[in-house]
């Protein structure tokens, strides 16, 4: 495994006094899609703003493949691309003009090859010579990415790139990450949308008050935090459950007609063939079943609030 951005023990203390990142320990491997997760406030920004060079860290130190950004700082944002949270554009250029002069800013030397294929993957070909200001909010947040991409980074963050964007528009954001991971480029993206992260990370952090509490494999993390659910219709509505069932976790739901039994799909002593043929024997019968696996947004809110 290649470790391609090496955050560590960084902190953060704005001139106000306020403590927005504690100490934090990161390793980003290369290729990998990372998904930083955390409520407003938790530092994502802030952390992301000291790797881009934006912020400067109060303690701790960032290297960008081998490159310390505080002391080969030119090196290492070369390998970097940011995509920001707040968009900002220049209105009065065209998208052509924006987009190459980012690349120019970080001494690559022209490439307009690089720049077409940039603007043909984002499907701002078409716009390649209006005003920003003529675009829609969804092209000017590509316009962002292609800006980002110019000057060809190794890494690229993306702070909440589908906050507001239309369904269509998130769909094809996951597509060019998931390209731009093909091609070899490290994704970071932060969001609020978890199922974002569950879509198209490969692991996750988890940010609170600017501390990183967590980082997994997703797979991992929702193989063992995940929690199952096996749902049944009843026959016959239940006026409360039989006393024989009570060292099983079932609920029952107000109207009675539904059962609800909540398990650890990891753990080898749960069976649900078990609870049906104990249900069987306490003459409960039902119509319909189902189960279902808790997402990674489940997973999020429980962690949140067992930490807090
Ligand atoms: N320039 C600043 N001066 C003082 N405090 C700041 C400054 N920038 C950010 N903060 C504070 O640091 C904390 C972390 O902010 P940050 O923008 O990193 O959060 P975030 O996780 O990106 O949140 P969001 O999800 O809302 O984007 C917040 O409490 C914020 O108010
Ligand atoms: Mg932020």
């Amino acid at each position: 495994m290649h470790t391609i951005l090496k955050v560590s023990n960084l902190s953060k203390t704005y001139a106000s006094g306020f403590e927005a990142l504690k100490s934090v320990h990161l390793d980003i491997r290369r290729g990998e899609i990372f998904a930083l997760l955390g409520a407003n406030g938790a530092g994502k920004t802030t952390l992301i703003s000291i790797v881009c060079g934006i912020v400067k860290a109060s303690a701790g130190s960032v290297l960008v493949d081998g490159h310390d950004i505080a002391r080969d700082y030119r090196a290492a944002r070369s390998l970097i691309g940011l995509v920001p949270q707040e968009l900002t554009t220049d209105a009065f250029e065209s998208v052509w003009a924006t987009v190459s002069f980012s690349r120019g800013l970080f001494g690559k030397p022209a490439n307009p090859a690089h720049i077409e294929k940039v603007l043909q993957d984002l499907s701002l070909w078409d716009k390649r010579n209006n005003k920003i200001m003529t675009l829609s909010g969804g092209m000017k947040r590509r316009v962002l990415i292609a800006k980002a991409l110019a000057h060809e980074p190794q890494i690229l963050f993306l702070d909440e790139p589908t906050a507001g964007v239309d369904v269509e528009l998130r769909r094809d954001m996951w597509q060019l990450v998931r390209e731009l991971r093909a091609s070899g480029v490290t994704v970071i993206l932060t969001t609020h949308y978890i199922d974002e992260a569950e879509e198209m990370a490969d692991r996750i952090g988890v940010m609170r008050k600017g501390e990183l509490i967590l980082v997994k494999d997703k797979a991992e993390l929702m193989h063992e935090l995940g929690t199952k659910q096996l749902w049944l219709q009843l026959q016959q509505p239940l006026r409360q459950l039989p006393a024989e069932l009570a060292g099983y976790a079932l609920e029952l739901s107000s109207d009675g007609s539904e059962l609800t039994y909540t398990y650890d799909a990891q753990d080898a002593r749960v069976s649900i063939v078990d609870v049906l043929k104990h249900l069987g024997d306490a003459g409960i019968r039902f119509k319909d079943l189902r189960t279902t696996q808790s997402s990674l947004e489940d997973i999020f809110v429980n962690l949140v609030r067992e930490q807090a």
